[in-house]
């Protein structure tokens, strides 16, 4: 038996994105085309299971987005999240429902929910000394505050990490805090806050932990470390003005932690796709798919032991998803906590990490716009290299490799040729099958092999083994069209040709059946190719899908290549997103002080050539030049040895300032100064005239 059939339904989350930007590769990897292949595989295997996600629309780094556009956070919300919510939908992610946070009945789910804790008096409350802005009077949340870090010297360290070094860090820790509302430096002032008493709750935690040893590796050891490290009780409201208020007295400008508020959102978001009354304007708002309706109420989703929830996230959701979110369920009393949380790991791209406000990422939204109809092409290539143990790079030509190598010149060509073929040889229709081989009934028993491999790969979660395993079945496909021959047979044996086409077409319909949850939109094109409806994942190993006599429609193309100029165009965005970066990066010395036209003109800067050049004995940066200035021919000592050849730079012309004082410089009196530009990486170049002038010309 096969663990999925345990279990009567199923629960599947995936992480709620922060609506403060647009979707990329990074989170497509890591948690929605896992999720959505998960998903589509229990639904084509008749599974009653709803895909929950939605806006996670809380949380300072919101506001922040909001100061800084000069719009409400409510307007920020809402742009993200109608352009993530059509991303997914058009790149076929197939939630049940993508929610959001600040709707109504999430407000009050999570308010219910803190309420029931504290009714329980499973909270402590605390007070505690946070930084507060006297001019903007209101508590400052981390993110508000900027200063030195103390571990680098970085000045624009947040209060709660330093992006230069990466150290976590506490507001206190700052040197030099300062408010971004204000600018003003902040003072210290007492708050009270309620926590959530994790300390009390490890042995629970513990426990439940534990049991799940059957967990990734990566995602239980991360459990176990913070349990090693002793859990702390953690503050589950902040002072802040964006957020579900918190429902109790005494709270007024309190709202809820949004790690608080976020995971609860997946139980607002059951409420509402549960709700047979819910109104046709919510059901756009939150992308309701009509065609996945629910048939439990959303309590038995969520509160029994017949349903099998599963949250896929990536591994910086890990400590709220494992310990902080079972906490709140466990002390809430009626519910279950997660049975399994199949987080990844990091996907980089081309080397670097993906970095949103360095905007080095392939955003969704434009790739579907650069990419129109290859929505399947992108599944493919991140699920092929899937950071599922360890992190991973996308790179735009693997993704063409993917493409070209795999999609088109395996499962695209095997399923085209059987096709065409069909059509040449028997207009169109399924052949009937005689007298089969020891290989026909090999390529054809294995289909059963293949599709119990992939079954038991993606109910362990290991997507990439699964997929990898799908293209075998096209793989061995190929491979028995290209031993069999039949295009050589048809002249002189047709029956022999009927038989292998027969078995080339069960492989197809197959194929159309294995497909589904890796690649939605061609295992759908390939069905009408077959004519045949989207059959049930169990029908996979059959040997006699199509019927002789089955009439088969016209042949496309499933995938086409990606030419070289496409993938060029992607790399070259990203060079431009590079460069531009660089650019903002470097921090360009302070602006010295004015000085008069006196002071400059006192400077006689003259053209010159340089006749010789030699390094200086025993230093490493220095280097004895003559140069022949128009005026005279002189010594001048130059500390750019570590930067230039002395036989490079005989002959070139510089500009010198000829009236510095001499000075002895190692034992070699030095007649002025050749003007070197040093840009911030120090790299040196010799400052000279646009084109050739008389050595002695005045640069003024
Ligand atoms: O890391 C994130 O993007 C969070 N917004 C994920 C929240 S998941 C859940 F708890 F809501
Ligand atoms: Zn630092």
């Amino acid at each position: 038996m096969l663990i999925e059939d345990k279990y009567k339904r199923y629960t599947v989350t995936a992480a709620l994105p922060y609506t403060n930007g647009p979707v990329h590769i990074g989170h497509l990897a890591g948690v929605y085309v896992p999720a959505d292949i998960y998903v589509r595989y229990l639904r084509a295997k008749g599974k009653d299971v709803i895909f929950i996600c939605g806006s996670d629309e809380h949380g300072v780094p919101i506001t922040l987005k909001a100061k800084k556009e000069g719009i409400t956070p409510q307007q920020v919300v809402d742009k993200y999240h109608h352009l993530i919510g059509d991303s997914f939908r058009d790149f076929g992610v197939s939630f049940n429902i993508y929610h959001r946070t600040t709707s109504k009945t999430h407000h009050e789910t999570a308010s219910d929910f803190f309420k029931t804790l504290y009714d329980k008096g499973v909270f402590t409350e605390e007070v505690t000394e946070q930084y507060f802005d006297e001019k903007a009077n209101q508590f400052l949340a981390d993110r508000y505050i900027t200063g030195t870090c103390p571990n680098c010297g970085n000045e624009n360290a947040y209060g709660d990490q330093c992006e230069k070094c990466g150290t976590s860090l506490s507001p206190t820790e700052l040197i030099n805090p300062k408010s971004t509302l204000s600018g003003d430096k902040p003072v210290l002032r007492k708050t009270k806050n309620w926590f959530l008493p994790l300390d009390k709750m490890q042995p629970q935690i513990e426990g439940y932990i534990d049991s799940h040893k059957d967990w990734r590796p990566t995602v239980f050891g991360q459990c176990k470390s913070w349990l090693n490290g002793g859990l702390h009780p953690r503050a589950m409201t902040r002072d802040l003005d964006w957020g579900v208020q918190v429902p109790v007295e005494g709270a007024d400008g309190k709202v809820l932690y949004v790690w608080f508020d976020a995971p609860i959102g997946y139980i607002s978001a059951t409420k509402d796709l549960c709700d047979p009354a819910l109104s046709e304007d919510k059901k756009r708002d939150y992308y309701f798919n009509e065609d996945l309706k629910p048939v439990a109420a959303w309590e038995d989703y969520w509160q029994s032991e017949e349903s099998k929830l599963v949250h896929f996230i990536g591994k910086d959701n890990i400590v709220f998803h494992c310990i902080i979110f079972p906490a709140m369920l466990m002390a809430h009393g009626k519910f279950k906590p997660a049975d399994e949380v199949p987080a990844n790991e990091f996907l980089n791209l081309e080397g670097d990490k993906i970095s949103t406000s360095r905007n080095w990422a392939v955003w969704l939204h434009e790739y579907l716009a650069d990419f129109p109809g290859k929505q399947d092409v992108l599944r493919y290539a991140l699920t092929a290299t899937a950071p599922e143990t360890k992190d991973n790079d996308f790179t735009w030509k693997d993704f063409q490799a993917r493409n070209n190598n795999e999609l088109v010149a395996i499962f695209g060509n095997f399923v085209n040729r059987v096709l065409v073929l069909s059509h040449k040889y028997f207009d169109g229709q399924a052949a009937m099958g005689t007298a089969f081989t020891s290989e026909d009934q090999q390529v054809l028993n294995d289909l059963k092999v293949y599709s119990d491999k992939i079954s038991s790969s993606l109910e362990n979660y290991r997507f990439r083994e699964a997929l990898s395993e799908f293209m075998n079945v096209a793989r061995s496909g190929n491979k028995y069209l290209a031993d069999a021959e039949p295009w050589k047979l048809y002249n002189t044996d047709p029956e022999r040709v009927k038989t292998i086409l027969n078995v080339g077409l069960q492989i197809a319909a197959n194929l159309a059946v294995l497909a589904q949850p890796f690649l939605p939109f061609s295992a759908q094109k390939l069905s009408r190719m077959l004519n045949i409806p989207q059959l049930n994942w169990d029908q996979a190993g059959r040997t006699d899908i199509l019927e002789t006599g089955h009439q088969l429609n016209e042949a496309e193309l499933l995938f086409e290549k990606i030419e070289d100029q496409a993938i060029e165009e992607q790399i070259q965005k990203l060079l431009n997103t590079k460069n531009m970066n660089e650019q903002q990066e470097t921090v360009l010395p302070e602006a010295k002080a004015n000085i008069n036209f006196d002071q400059f003109s006192a400077m006689d800067i003259r053209v010159g050539t340089i006749l010789s050049a030699e390094k200086v004995a025993k230093t490493k940066k220095l280097l004895k030049l003559t140069i022949d200035t128009g005026l005279d021919q002189r010594t001048v000592v130059s500390g750019i040895a570590e930067h230039f050849d002395p036989e490079n730079i005989i002959g070139k012309q510089v500009s010198i300032l000829v009236n510095l004082e001499p000075r002895e410089i190692k034992g070699i009196l030095s007649q002025g100064m050749i003007l070197m530009a040093e840009n911030t990486d120090g790299k040196l170049s010799f400052v000279i005239p646009g084109e050739n002038l008389a050595n002695g010309s005045v640069i003024r």
